[in-house]
């Protein structure tokens, strides 16, 4: 069978070289190989039968969060898995300071020039491209034109960071034909700038973070206001399982928004900065003073920050019962303080904590629908799959999508010779 390096550069060479339109039909535009995890650089066996193809490879990951829901914004704490559905581009360098991109998921292209980078309207995932180049630019960063295609794993405004794995692994791309190299840090703060400023979403630093910085076999607890990690080695035994509401979120759509700016007010009516400087007791003591909705997503904030510091602990010592209390507790606030579930979820919740081997549930992502996440036994993962597959379906009658995921590396980027190895 073909591996990801492999077919990526395949579909390279024939919207590039061979002068065609677009894309192979499936099993290129879709490949059943892709259902699953990439399971990292992926090895380009018949390398010869395509030299003179792409010239480099960059991918990252998408993420889910196994705590602290929107805590991100408010500078406090979460704990996330880097996983293994990840983006990837393959590219060659160009030097008339053109950019020609296209998307194997969508079957669609684009085409600018670097000296004249608008945004577009019509189509997103365009100005994810223009938005990184565009402020890599601005930063004084070389950018080289190149012919570059993109495939991702990453399923789409699921809540696991599609959008950040792409202009993480663009951002990787544009450094590797420029020749220069640039903090995982740094890295994230810019495509988190290209999102906010060129896109129009005013994410926090969570997805772009997680995308950049990943370490194999770990979850990262990201401290949001400096930016450190601890490295967080979940306890032999458990398994972190995506389950796929199928109902999609969009972060443009005004709750995230509104979600923010309530944060914002309640920090400013406490007198702080951000809601990371709140104290459990202040709120306890403070909280009379607050509007009554803007209390529940201060209380929401301040309490889901702290158990992601929990989690991370509990997931270390394999302390089960731990686990399913604060995924049970970070669920409840989602919905009662934040109110940030949908029907969808409620749903998904009642089937992940019917189904056997589950230790914890709760939501990922922004909410709103999307991919929820469960610390399953390893052992019973399959049964756990099987289980939320049929208990979901019923309730629902939609088809959900039940996989483990593993901790996979951040961003990186490969030449010819390491994917040909
Ligand atoms: C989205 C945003 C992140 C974060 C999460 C919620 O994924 O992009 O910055 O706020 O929602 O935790």
């Amino acid at each position: 069978m073909l591996d990801r390096a492999e077919i990526v550069a395949a579909c390279f060479r024939q919207v590039f070289m061979e002068g065609g339109q677009s894309c192979p039909q499936p099993p290129f535009r879709r490949p059943a190989a892709f259902a699953g995890d990439s399971g990292g650089a992926g090895k380009l066996t018949n390398y010869q039968k395509l030299a003179g193809d792409p010239q480099l490879w960059a991918r990252a990951p998408g993420r889910v969060d196994l705590m602290g829901s929107h805590t991100d914004y408010n500078l406090g704490f979460v704990l996330t898995l880097p996983i293994g559905r990840d983006t990837w581009i393959a590219a060659r360098r160009r030097d008339d300071g053109i950019v020609r991109v296209h998307s194997m998921n969508l079957d669609a292209s684009d085409e600018f020039r670097l000296d004249a980078i608008e945004p577009v309207s019509e189509s997103r995932w365009r100005n994810y491209v223009r938005g990184v180049a565009a402020i890599l630019q601005n930063e004084g960063l070389a950018l080289t034109g190149c012919d570059a295609i993109i495939h991702s794993t990453v399923p789409v405004a699921a809540g696991l960071s599609s959008s950040a794995a792409l202009e993480c692994a663009l951002a990787t791309l544009f450094s590797g034909l420029g020749g220069w190299s640039l903090t995982g840090e740094r890295k994230a703060l810019l495509c988190q700038k290209a999102e906010n400023e060129f896109v129009g979403v005013k994410c926090g630093i969570l997805d772009q973070y997680s995308s950049c910085l990943g370490r194999r076999g770990c979850a990262l607890l990201l401290d949001c206001r400096d930016l450190s990690t601890r490295a967080v080695r979940i306890a032999d035994g458990i398994r972190v399982v995506v389950c796929n509401t199928m109902s999609p979120r969009r972060l443009s759509g005004g709750e995230y928004a509104q979600r923010r700016a309530e944060c914002e007010q309640g920090a400013a009516a406490l007198g702080v900065s951000a809601l990371r400087d709140v104290t459990p007791e202040m709120l306890a003591a403070r909280r009379r003073e607050l509007p009554e909705r803007t209390a529940r997503r201060c209380a929401f904030i301040v309490a889901e920050s702290a158990r992601a510091e929990s989690l991370a602990a509990a997931l270390e010592a394999g302390n089960r019962p731990a686990v399913a209390r604060l995924c049970t507790e970070s669920f409840a606030g989602a919905r009662d303080l934040y109110e940030i579930c949908s029907p969808a979820m409620e749903a998904m919740m009642e089937a992940m904590l019917a189904a056997p081997g589950v230790i914890g549930a709760r939501q990922a992502g922004a909410g709103f629908g999307g991919c929820m996440v469960a610390l399953v036994d390893a052992a019973s993962a399959d049964a756990f799959r099987a289980a939320v597959l049929n208990a979901y379906r019923s309730a629902t009658q939609v088809c959900p999508e039940i996989y483990p995921v593993d901790a996979a590396p951040g961003a990186e980027l490969f030449n010819i010779e390491e994917i040909a190895k």
